[in-house]
């Protein structure tokens, strides 16, 4: 049965993806500056209370970075912690990779108290624990082998400390086939507490995150299992949240030093007309405003699929007001006969304080820990589905527009490097713009928001890297800023700046729902940027123009044609316009982008005949002047022209090259603002090197052309022998045609031929 559903969820597959991001900047862009600590490994990260610190968790070490000043990454004190070389041999040893497997990977890296930090490593698949003095940033005591976290340094677990006390959810052997939740370092002489293994609390678990309510003095773990209440062939993974109280002390006699208060409950989140998508990547907790209830508190989660393809996830919100209304519903225990799980009535479960309860209700918890319902997300189904990329971490913010309205912020980090900035719009979240964060693939470990700084830390095998969260400054004109959409962003009309919203907006413009953008800015008829070009005639032209979203819509026109025909000008998918030099396409150029309505120049040229000395003035459409080609061809800045001139970087070509090439440069980053001349314009940048190949090409194409001329003469003159018939006129057509193509290719090899064929038409 349930596998048919799921045949028919996977058959019917829906396109309700999100649009493109609305602006790509690559990592080497200088519009949005992203700044790296390189460092070996990075696997945890925490930002100290005031926003001053983040303490990085590594490979072999453990840093301390300064981040007062926003985007700088300072190395601030290190320890080393690094297992010796007998460690390191034993480890190996034991069938591990001594350079994969081996170093003391940082599991966790949290602050304890006020004044140290609690550290575990995977330290040569032997994990071990440490504290760090924060005063002197030196190690107390390497804690020796308590497994409070995996062996492995690709298992994934989860720590958190509340009051001085640790709770860790890992995995506690070897293999990492044994999962455990438990409190450590308990406090009052009160006993540490872990997982009853009278039955199994877990299948397979793959730990993602955990989360304290602090105010119901509740832990909860967010992992995916295999969820062993279905019966499907295929091992069925189920994302789930398990939750433990704080305070628990374990039974008197059932249940002595294991949680009484353990239960676990299934995520929901399935995209509309898709199959459920059941793996739990992230879960980002999103507390909510100081002086609100805890129960307004939203877990933000990425989910991929089991089945789907490669490039497909989900993000659904979770309430903890949901989570905790399921906990406390009813329960299902496993039938032993059966071996099914049948839903049982015991009012007690998923409580704290059961500590003292009878054995009765003592023996109903051991056997009864998952929930009847599932927690739904909000809203019933993701926030977002994306089909294109696989995100593998997420981080939320919400934040009040000019007009005080709240909207949130998701941060996902997709596998492909790029960091995607999406607000969640009605009805439709977008992607308002992508940050390219590393080239090639890699782990991405650990995920910290400022939203304090404004900044948003990534962990990854590389290093650290900061970006901002927001780019305002990069949006250079008033209908940019409001197209961005971004409700960090608006444009103060008396500074005429795109700025981050600092709370006492008074002058700024922002629209943020979508639709038509006119009208929202101040008319604004600036040509752009302007450009001139000089051009010599016949010669190859490109103007480049840079769009300035990935949204918007780029048309050219000229100061004279009402509309560009195909036939004289080719227009690229990178949005630049190229043409040849003549008289009739000298002018004024503009292009204009459009998007939601609202239009602006980005760019403007005046194309120009360039003056030369030798020239005999401009003969419209006349034959070229061939004894150019090689005294302009070498130097493209070349001595003839004055220095008010700069001759633009393009080459004089006999026969143009109308071919949009993909890989020519394209426009640098800095862009002067308007009014600004200039003339070093980005136009066909042919290098000499393509010159020659091109010539070349030219060379063996008129050779074979001659070759075949003079097959058709000699074919023709024998015929004409054999018939010595009076039919002589109709063969010198293609004599003369041939002669002058050869003519104009002006190509020296062909001398000789030419002459032949001349000669062989002389003959006749
Ligand atoms: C940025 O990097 C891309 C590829 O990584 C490269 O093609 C481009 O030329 C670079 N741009 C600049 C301005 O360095
Ligand atoms: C913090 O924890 C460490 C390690 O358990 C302990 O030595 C230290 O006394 C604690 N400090 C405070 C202020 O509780
Ligand atoms: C450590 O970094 C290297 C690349 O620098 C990567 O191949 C490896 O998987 C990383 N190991 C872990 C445990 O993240």
């Amino acid at each position: 049965m349930f596998g048919s559903v799921l045949l028919l969820c996977l058959l019917l597959s829906s396109s309700g993806s999100l649009p493109p991001p609305r602006r790509s900047f690559l990592l080497n862009s200088s519009h949005i500056p992203v700044r790296s600590f390189r460092l070996q490994n990075v696997t945890t990260l925490f930002l100290s209370s005031d926003s001053s610190t983040l303490y990085v968790g590594a490979r072999d070490a453990i840093l301390s970075l300064d981040v007062s000043q926003a985007e700088i990454l300072t190395q601030k004190q290190e320890v080393s912690w690094r297992p010796t070389a007998k460690e390191t041999e034993d480890c190996s040893m034991k069938g591990k990779n001594r350079e994969v497997d081996c170093p003391n990977f940082v599991h966790a890296l949290l602050p304890l108290n006020s004044t140290h930090l609690y550290a575990c490593g995977s330290y040569a698949y032997s994990p071990q624990d440490a504290f760090i003095d924060l005063l002197t940033f030196s190690m107390v005591n390497a804690n020796g082998h308590w497994r409070r976290c995996p062996y492995s340094p690709f298992q994934r677990s989860s720590a958190l400390a509340l009051d001085g006390e640790l709770f860790t959810a890992t995995t506690t052997d070897f293999k990492g086939t044994k999962p455990q939740i438990s409190r450590h370092f308990s406090r009052d002489g009160r006993p540490d507490v872990s997982l009853d293994n009278f039955a199994s609390l877990l299948d397979e678990p793959a730990f993602v995150s955990s989360s304290a309510d602090s105010a119901n003095g509740k832990i909860y773990y967010f992992f995916t299992e295999s969820g062993n209440e279905f019966r499907f062939e295929e091992k069925l993974r189920i994302p789930r949240v398990a939750q433990v109280c704080k305070d628990d002390v374990g039974g008197r006699r059932i249940l002595q030093k294991k949680w009484t208060s353990f239960a676990k409950a299934s995520l929901l989140c399935r995209p509309p007309n898709r199959p459920p998508h059941n793996v739990l990547r992230d879960m980002f907790t999103l507390q909510p405003p100081e002086g609100s209830d805890s129960s307004e508190t939203l877990f933000y989660g990425v989910f991929t699929s089991q089945w789907s393809g490669q490039s497909e996830s989900a993000v659904c919100v979770f309430t903890l007001q949901d989570i905790t209304t399921v906990f406390s519903g009813n329960y299902r225990k496993l039938d032993k006969n059966s071996q099914r799980w049948i839903p049982t009535s015991g009012r007690q479960l998923g409580k704290c304080g059961l500590a003292s309860s009878s054995d009765a209700i003592l023996e109903a918890v051991r056997s009864s820990f998952l929930t009847d319902s599932s927690v739904k997300p909000v809203r019933n189904g993701p926030v977002l589905v994306s089909a294109e990329h696989r995100y593998s971490h997420v981080a939320a913010m919400k934040t009040r527009a000019a007009n005080g309205e709240e909207f949130t912020l998701l941060f996902l980090v997709a596998e492909s490097g790029f960091l995607h900035k999406v607000v969640l719009f009605e009805p439709e979240p977008q992607i308002i713009e992508e940050v390219q964060l590393f080239t090639e693939p890699q782990l991405v470990r650990s995920v910290v928001l400022s939203s304090v700084k404004g900044i948003l830390y990534v962990g990854t095998s590389e290093g650290v890297t900061a970006v901002p969260l927001a780019t305002c400054s990069a949006h250079r004109t008033c209908s940019q800023c409001v197209l961005s959409r971004d409700p960090l962003c608006g444009w103060s009309q008396s500074r005429s700046v795109c700025t981050a919203l600092s709370g006492s907006e008074e002058d700024v413009i922002q629209k943020l729902e979508s639709g038509n953008e006119e009208k929202v800015c101040p008319e604004d008829r600036s040509p752009g940027e302007i450009r001139e070009v000089s051009v010599g005639l016949n010669q190859a032209v490109r103007l480049e123009c840079e769009r300035p979203s990935n949204l918007a819509v780029l048309s050219w026109t000229h100061s004279q044609m009402e509309s560009l025909p195909q036939t004289l000008f080719i227009r690229s998918p990178d949005g630049s316009l190229s043409f040849l030099a003549s008289a009739q396409t000298l002018g004024s150029y503009s292009c204009e982008a459009e998007e939601a309505g609202l239009k602006e120049v980005v760019v403007s040229y005046t194309v120009l005949l360039k003056p030369t000395p030798r020239s005999i003035g401009p003969h419209p459409g006349v034959e070229k002047d061939f004894e150019d080609i090689p005294t302009e061809t070498p130097t493209p800045e070349g001595s003839e022209n004055t220095p008010d001139h700069p001759a633009p970087e393009t080459t004089a070509t006999a026969v143009p090259r109308m071919k949009a090439s993909p890989d020519v440069p394209t426009a640098s980053e800095s862009k002067t603002n308007p009014p600004s001349f200039r003339t070093d314009s980005q136009i066909s940048l042919e290098a000499p090197q393509a010159e020659r190949s091109y010539l070349g090409a030219l060379q063996v194409v008129s050779v074979l052309l001659a070759v075949c001329i003079c097959v058709i003469f000699m074919g023709a003159f024998f015929t004409l022998r054999q018939r010595k018939a009076g039919l002589r006129s109709c063969h010198l057509l293609p004599v003369k045609d041939g002669s002058k193509k050869d003519n104009s290719m002006e190509i020296s090899s062909l001398g000789s031929r030419k002459e032949a064929s001349t000669e062989l038409n002389d003959g006749e």
